[in-house]
């Protein structure tokens, strides 16, 4: 398959999403044969570094991330590396070289893919560099793939994206959004389009609400610098929360191409609601973790964590009321809660359908229980459908759930988000990858919450570490009449 046949040319690859992720990733697919035998990758760092200093990074991280290692070595021979200044001419001279002269050694045919996985400060540079020095010229094609954050609010972004759009052309830019990787988030379009059961009754008739829920046990650890700037808006809420959003609520493709599926999922991020002063006390809550336990342990608030001002605002948490104002969703609450340190690590949708207009069990026996269905993303993966059923022996009624988990055969070989992610980059499928109009609509909802919190002053509210996030997010729902299923 000559698809795969190309140059990955990694900026950081010294950092640590290189080693945790894309190292083992590559390798992954190397040992399936997903990866020709003709690809070369390399890494670029400020460090003084050489081929075997980076491949004996490439080996450590293999070796930590448990993979088989029986290929390591042939694998090894296919990576370089090359100490790189971002701002400096004569790197990319150096670097065009080094490419020219790995796709002669491994007869490959001009592919290139350009992996931007570093301070996002240089992206803009970078591109225009690769661009301006010739890196682009050749007679395979070329690719950008851009880690996030893509800008840190509507105004940078929309820099970013000029900066890069004018060495790289849309559809030869893949923005990185690791969710779209994830195993259940893709099969959210299976079973909501390929089930009768459910394609006919998602809507506003027969769904009361949707539940989105990404929680974390770990607090900022070592990305306090980072965090404080960002928040739980940005970090999450910007990319993975609307992401799993737009792919609950969009409506059927014509086909399922990207981009037809990318027109319907635009179109939902066109028709949330705006967040102002005047609503988002009734729609928002912002909240950042106090002290408490996890796993038994005792951690300290967030404000005395590492690079963390003592007074700081910053949210560690938010929970959200999105409304869809389309004639699909109308009246529809998308309650989304995302945040570090609680109780548990769980990312889970669950659909709560309305009850039936008149149900004879429900008025004899208060047993009855609304119909979900449950898709779990992570740590566990499946899905569950919780129905009404006779109790057996007796006349009650009591929830019964059906449930089905991947095994965990199913689950040691569910491959990496990243794996995916970059096998399709390989092949050219931007489907699972945020195109511009997606992120620009999602900064414009996060910055119209962002400058309603600056507005109106107020400060966060705390939660408890090791807690399902404050009461303030539970009163979001029960203003109407709904609660949050347990996500445990
Ligand atoms: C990242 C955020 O995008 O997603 C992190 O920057 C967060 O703060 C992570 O921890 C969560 O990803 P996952 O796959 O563990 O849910």
């Amino acid at each position: 398959n000559r698809q795969s046949e190309a140059v990955f040319v990694i900026f950081g690859s010294t950092g640590d999403l290189a080693k945790r992720k894309l190292f083992p990733s590559l390798y992954n697919l190397y040992v399936k044969g997903l990866l020709s035998n003709k690809f070369a990758v390399i890494g670029l760092g400020r460090r003084e570094w050489n081929d075997e200093t980076l491949r004996g990074v490439v080996q450590e991280a293999l070796e930590e991330s448990n993979q088989q290692l029986d290929k390591v070595d042939s694998f090894l021979t296919h990576f370089s590396y090359l100490s790189f200044d971002v701002t400096n001419k004569d790197s990319y001279k150096g670097l065009k070289q080094e490419i020219e002269n790995k796709e002669k050694d491994f007869q490959l045919p001009g592919n290139r893919i350009f992996y931007m996985a570093m301070a996002p400060e240089f992206f803009g540079q970078i591109a225009q560099s690769i661009h301006n020095y010739g890196l682009k010229e050749t007679n395979g094609w070329t690719r950008l793939v851009i880690e996030k954050p893509f800008g840190t609010d509507l105004q940078t972004a929309k820099v970013l994206n000029n900066e890069i759009r004018e060495a790289f052309a849309e559809d030869e830019i893949y923005r990185i959004d690791h969710y779209l990787g994830k195993e259940m988030v893709q099969n959210i379009q299976v079973i909501r389009f390929a089930n009768a059961m459910f394609a006919p009754l998602w809507n506003n008739r027969h769904i009361a609400n949707v539940q989105i829920t990404s929680s974390e046990k770990l607090g900022v650890e070592g990305r306090g610098g980072y965090y404080e700037k960002s928040g739980a808006l940005r970090d999450m809420v910007q990319n993975h929360m609307l992401q799993m959003v737009s792919l609950l609520a969009m409506d059927v493709p014509l086909q399922l191409t990207t981009d037809e599926i990318r027109s319907e999922k635009i179109k939902v991020l066109r028709a949330l609601r705006l967040i102002t002063n005047d609503n988002i006390d009734d729609t928002v809550v912002r909240a950042q973790y106090d002290e408490g336990t996890i796993n038994g342990q005792q951690v300290p608030s967030y404000v005395e964590e590492d690079n963390v001002d003592p007074q700081s605002h910053t949210e560690t948490y938010v929970a959200a009321k999105l409304m869809i104002d389309n004639h699909v969703w109308a009246g529809v609450p998308f309650y989304i809660r995302t945040g570090k340190r609680m109780a548990v690590k769980s990312t889970k949708i669950v659909v709560e359908f309305k009850e039936m207009p008149l149900n004879l069990y429900a008025k004899e026996h208060k047993a009855t229980g609304p119909n979900l269905l449950i898709i779990h993303i992570q740590p566990d993966e499946g899905i569950t459908i919780v129905l009404n059923g006779k109790k057996i022996g007796s006349a009650d009624t009591t929830p019964v759930h059906l449930e089905y988990r991947h095994d965990s055969e199913d689950r040691i070989n569910t491959p990496e988000a990243y794996e995916r992610l970059l096998y399709d980059c390989m092949m050219g499928d931007a489907t699972n990858f945020a195109h511009w109009d997606e992120v620009s609509l999602s900064w414009s909802l996060v910055d119209a919450i962002s400058n309603a919190w600056k507005e109106s002053a107020r400060k966060p509210v705390n939660y408890r570490a090791g807690t399902m996030g404050p009461k303030e997010a539970d009163q979001l729902l029960a203003g109407e009449n709904h609660a949050w299923w347990p996500v445990e």
